[in-house]
C-alpha cells in the first residue's frame, strides 16, 4: 500500500506495511539516516522526529499514523540557506560528544522552541526528560537551548 505525506517539505509517496515504524521508512526507505534508532520502544528519544510540529518518537509511530501529515526530522530542520539558531547554538556550547542521541535532543528542543520562544528552566527540563544521552551532555544541552531562546527575545 503507498502512503503519502509530506517530508522536511516535500510530498512523498512510500510503498510498504502501513504496519512499519516511521523510524525504518525513514533510514531504509528514504535513506534519511540521520533519525536514530536507540531503544525501538519509546524510552530514549533517539528516534525523535516532528509529526505536524509536535515531538514524536518514531520508533513507535506506524506508517499508517502519518498518512497526510507533516514530518520532519533533523535533515528539514534548518532553512534553506542557513542553520537552525538551536544548531549554532550546539556548536557555540560544544554539546556533542559522541553524537548519537544529538539529533533526537535537537528535535525535542526545536519543538519546545516553537511552542515557547522563552522557556523556564523547568519547561526545558520537562520538555527534554525523555531524550537520553549516554555521553551525560545534559548540562551543556540546557545551555545551548538557553542560549538558542535568549537570540530570539
Ligand atoms: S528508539 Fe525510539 S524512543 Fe528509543
Ligand atoms: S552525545 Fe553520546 S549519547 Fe548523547
Amino acid at each position: 500500500m503507498t502512503t503519502d505525506f509530506e517530508l522536511n517539505g516535500v510530498s512523498v509517496s512510500v510503498h510498504a506495511d502501513v504496519n512499519t515504524p516511521l523510524l525504518w521508512v525513514l533510514r531504509d526507505e528514504l535513506n534519511l539516516t540521520g533519525t536514530k534508532y536507540g531503544c525501538g520502544k519509546g524510552l530514549c528519544g533517539a528516534c525523535t522526529v516532528h509529526l505536524d510540529g509536535q515531538a514524536t518518537r518514531s520508533c513507535q509511530l506506524p506508517l499508517l499514523a502519518v498518512g497526510g501529515r507533516r514530518v520532519t526530522t533533523i535533515e528539514g530542520l534548518s532553512g534553506r540557506d542557513e542553520p537552525h539558531p538551536l544548531q549554532l547554538a550546539w556548536i557555540e556550547h560544544q554539546v556533542p560528544q559522541c553524537g548519537y542521541c544529538q539529533s533526537g535532543q535537537l528535535m525535542s528542543a526545536a519543538a519546545l522552541l516553537e511552542r515557547t520562544s522563552s522557556p523556564t528552566d523547568r519547561e526545558i527540563d520537562e520538555a527534554m526528560r525523555g531524550n537520553l544521552c549516554r555521553c551525560g551532555t545534559y548540562g551543556r544541552l540546557r545551555q545551548a537551548i538557553r542560549g538558542a531562546a535568549r537570540g530570539n527575545r
